[in-house]
């Protein structure tokens, strides 16, 4: 296949070295590259050549969904790890796909070298796939399992995340949690072939996580993890408090684990790396070889009435909703997420979900 790569950073210079034997690498759009047959440094020469797929590895830029937009209406097979576009243009980008005859994959944008968008789509084919959860972001979890396991403080372990290369640009979309919500945003669509956007997700992240929350944590034989959840009524990113024997409790450094529920599988646990050069550049192999299967036909229905009970590390919420005070925080009584987001509404406090064990 003739296949262009735009840009030729980390994931791009690892997407050239696994296709360049296989497949026709005709373009690369890299600046400060020498310019030369394949290299470019202009868009408009990645489009005069006659690529029949385009693969997308950009840094976060927004210039990048109109190069998607341009090569889709070429008809030109297009694949992006870019999950904040993919997120934030979802419908506009699945329809042109369609539209122009042609596909938009983006298996890299979720749990890099853990292959689940392919899975689930092939899962629905004969299964009824229930529940999507897991850990979705390395830079939160390193940081966590840092926290707990090298006793180093959260400052420590985000700037070492940031040294090793996991966090974002803006390590902000990791710490708040905005990072999960786009993937989240993405497997609920994946799943049930609909338009869910960021803006319908409930999204709690690390950001106000205290000393108060540790203590509780370790009081109770906890760690804590960001959570990304996702099943037919309910989308949401939250930390929960999660027992120590738990699978989700030891998934070690940057490593994202995403558990799938089915109703012929019941569940079944993924481990691996959510970034890096490899990693990433396998996910996008994979859309080259069978590209995602694009569509928009449902309507989502998210109500997030899941029900836990929450920890609040200040009591700063009517007394009515307290179950049981802990130290200068308190435990909810049994909510649902919709209930919890009215009652704690923008209050800068860390929430963390009491995690079901069973699950
Ligand atoms: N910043 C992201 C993470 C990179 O830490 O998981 C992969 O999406």
């Amino acid at each position: 296949m003739k296949i262009g790569i735009l840009g030729f950073g980390v994931v791009g210079q690892g997407v050239y070295e696994l296709l360049k034997d296989k497949h026709d690498i005709v373009k690369i759009l890299a600046l400060h590259h020498e310019t030369n047959d394949i290299f470019c440094d202009d868009f408009a020469a990645v489009m005069q050549s006659d690529i029949e797929c385009m693969i997308e590895c950009l840094p976060d830029v927004e210039i990048a969904y109109d190069y998607l937009v341009a090569a889709l209406k070429k008809g030109i097979r297009v694949i992006t790890s870019n999950k904040a576009i993919m997120a934030r243009h979802y419908a506009s980008l699945i329809n042109l796909a369609l539209e122009n005859n042609t596909t938009i994959s983006f298996e890299a944008s979720v749990a890099g070298g853990i292959p689940i968008l392919h899975r689930l789509q092939d899962m629905k084919e004969y299964d009824q796939i229930q529940m999507v959860e897991g850990i979705l972001n390395g830079t939160t979890n390193y940081i966590l399992d840092s926290i707990f396991t090298k006793n180093i403080t959260y400052q420590q372990a985000l700037k070492q995340a940031q040294e090793l290369g996991y966090a974002e640009k803006d390590p902000a979309s990791d710490i708040c949690g905005r990072d999960v919500g786009y993937k989240a945003a993405l497997l609920y669509n994946t799943i049930f072939d609909a338009n869910v956007a960021l803006k319908d997700i409930y999204i709690k992240g690390i950001e106000y996580l205290d000393e108060e929350a540790l203590a509780f944590a370790n009081r109770q034989d906890k760690v804590i993890r960001l959570i990304g959840h996702i099943d037919q009524n309910n989308v949401f990113v939250l930390p929960f408090f999660i027992g120590k024997d738990h699978i989700l409790a030891n998934i070690k450094e940057n490593n994202n684990c995403v558990m799938i529920r089915s109703q012929n599988m019941a569940s079944a646990y993924d481990i691996g790396q959510g970034a890096g050069r490899f990693p990433t550049a396998s996910a996008i192999c994979l859309d080259v070889s069978r590209p995602l299967r694009n569509q928009i036909i449902n309507k989502a229905t998210i109500k997030n009435e899941q029900r836990y009970q929450f920890y609040l590390s200040k009591q700063m919420i009517d007394q009515q909703f307290i179950a049981e005070y802990a130290g200068q925080g308190c435990i909810t009584q049994l909510l649902s997420i919709d209930e919890l987001a009215q009652i704690v509404k923008d209050q800068q406090v860390f929430i963390g979900g009491i995690y079901d064990q069973s699950c």
